[in-house]
């Protein structure tokens, strides 16, 4: 199984998305392979943004590794799951499929936490602190799910 989260630039929400996913599957022992990817090239190469860093190690997650990339149209083929942040990135991801077996790979990833108030992630770029740490309950709140589907699929 390969999971694919997308966000704008690839250097908040989805290396967030990203290292709680992995470390949540990890914890669970389930085996799956976790990346991520920007709609935008403008941070291509660029390591997490420091405030998603930070975030991040506060909750003992380190995610320093991971380095932004730009997603292209083979990305529909070679992931499974593809989870977009919000609805902007789900119409860029979208736009670039071409048959019906792509475009069902491809959801709104707070889509999986049904009985939540949100269904975008939002943008904490421009924001303080405490919109990294709404972004990581969020995203923790989904990579649960997501981590408990997957075991009961087997
Ligand atoms: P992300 O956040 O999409 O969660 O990585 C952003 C990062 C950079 C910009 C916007 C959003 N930017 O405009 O540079």
């Amino acid at each position: 199984m390969k999971i694919l989260m997308v966000c704008l630039g690839n250097i908040c929400r989805s290396p967030m998305a990203e290292g709680i996913l992995r470390r949540r599957a990890q914890q669970a022992g389930l085996m799956i392979t976790t990346d991520s990817a920007g709609t935008s090239s403008n941070h291509v190469g660029q390591a997490p943004d420091h405030r998603a860093t930070q975030t991040m190690r506060a909750y003992g997650i380190d995610i320093t590794d991971l380095r932004a990339r730009q997603f292209t149209a083979s990305d529909l083929d070679h992931f499974d799951r593809i989870f977009a942040m919000d609805s902007s990135n789900l119409e860029d991801i979208r736009e670039l499929a071409v048959n019906d077996p792509q475009i069902k790979k491809v959801s709104l990833l707070m889509d999986l936490v049904p009985s939540g108030p949100a269904r975008n992630v939002p943008d904490p770029y421009y924001g303080g602190q405490e919109g990294f740490d709404q972004v990581f309950r969020m995203l923790d709140q989904a990579c649960t799910v997501l981590v408990e589907q997957l075991r009961d699929r087997g």
